[in-house]
């Protein structure tokens, strides 16, 4: 299963991913993590330890180099547009009990989509992860779906996009739908988080009527309470982790 999770910043995106990844991780599912955002730690969200020091990919200049024969930063020059990059996640992802992860970094943004070494590396990282690969992979991408594109949308299963009860967020998940659309990508599903009652569920049932609603998490102290301490929300007591297990059974 590829699942690929987005929404505004701040809605609860990595919190979720974590859940769902520690929860297939119980199963007993090997899962290959995708830390897309190049602001986020999902890595610490997972109970990853030392999760600052993962050298995000984009950063790894020899490799770059090595890979696509072009230095990063470098835009217009020649390079390779289909590296090698089938060994990357054995060879670079840190590990948590069956759990892979990558941290993919950003790139910089040169006009209407970035065509430079680093960013070709990404994609051609992503293809090969969706594609190819047999474990369960989770994306935990920014507010938007940057390094999807037509090739790897039809192999994405699910497009989770995170809302929370408010304006901006469903504006988002609007946004987000529109350029999944525009890939190829229709198979999309919401996550209500950070619901305080009925009030709020209906809020986003309402606003979000024609999308596919695969369960709601409740506002939840706990979850603060461990991102605070810098621990996994799956190592936290919280009601949302049987929300979860449903939530996959669902998928
Ligand atoms: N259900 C919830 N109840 C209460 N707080 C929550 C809930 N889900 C997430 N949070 C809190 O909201 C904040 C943002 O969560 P998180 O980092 O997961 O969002 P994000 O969408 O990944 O953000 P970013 O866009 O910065 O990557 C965190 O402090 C987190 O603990
Ligand atoms: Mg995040």
């Amino acid at each position: 299963m590829k699942l690929a999770v987005s929404g505004k910043g701040g809605v609860g995106k990595t919190t979720f991913s974590s859940l769902l990844i520690r929860t297939f991780n119980q199963m007993g599912k090997r899962v290959l993590a995708i830390d897309a955002d190049p602001d986020a730690n999902l890595a610490a969200g997972l109970g990853i330890e030392n999760s600052e020091h993962i050298v995000p990919i984009s950063e790894m200049k020899e490799l770059v180099f090595e890979r696509t024969g072009a230095q990063p930063g470098s835009i217009g020059g020649f390079f390779k547009l289909n590296p090698k990059v089938d060994d990357l996640p054995d060879a670079l992802s840190a590990t948590f009990e069956n759990i892979k992860l990558m941290r993919l970094g950003g790139v910089k943004k040169g006009g209407a989509g970035c065509i430079c070494p680093e960013s070709a590396l990404l994609r051609a990282l992503i293809m090969h992860v969706v594609l190819a690969r047999d474990e369960v992979v989770v994306m935990d991408m920014e507010a938007g779906i940057e390094h999807l594109g037509r090739a790897t949308a039809k192999a994405v299963d699910k497009l989770i996009v995170i809302v929370e009860p408010g304006r901006r967020s469903i504006d988002t998940a609007e946004h987000i739908r529109r350029l999944a659309k525009e890939i190829g990508l229709e198979a999309i599903a919401v996550v209500g988080n950070k619901i305080r009652g009925p009030k709020d569920q209906e809020f986003l049932q309402d606003h979000l009527a024609d999308f596919e609603f695969i369960g709601f998490l409740p506002y939840d102290d706990a979850l603060i309470e461990a991102d605070l301490n810098g621990i996994s929300p799956f190592d936290a007591i919280s009601p949302s982790k049987a929300r979860i297990k449903s939530m996959i059974a669902k998928l």
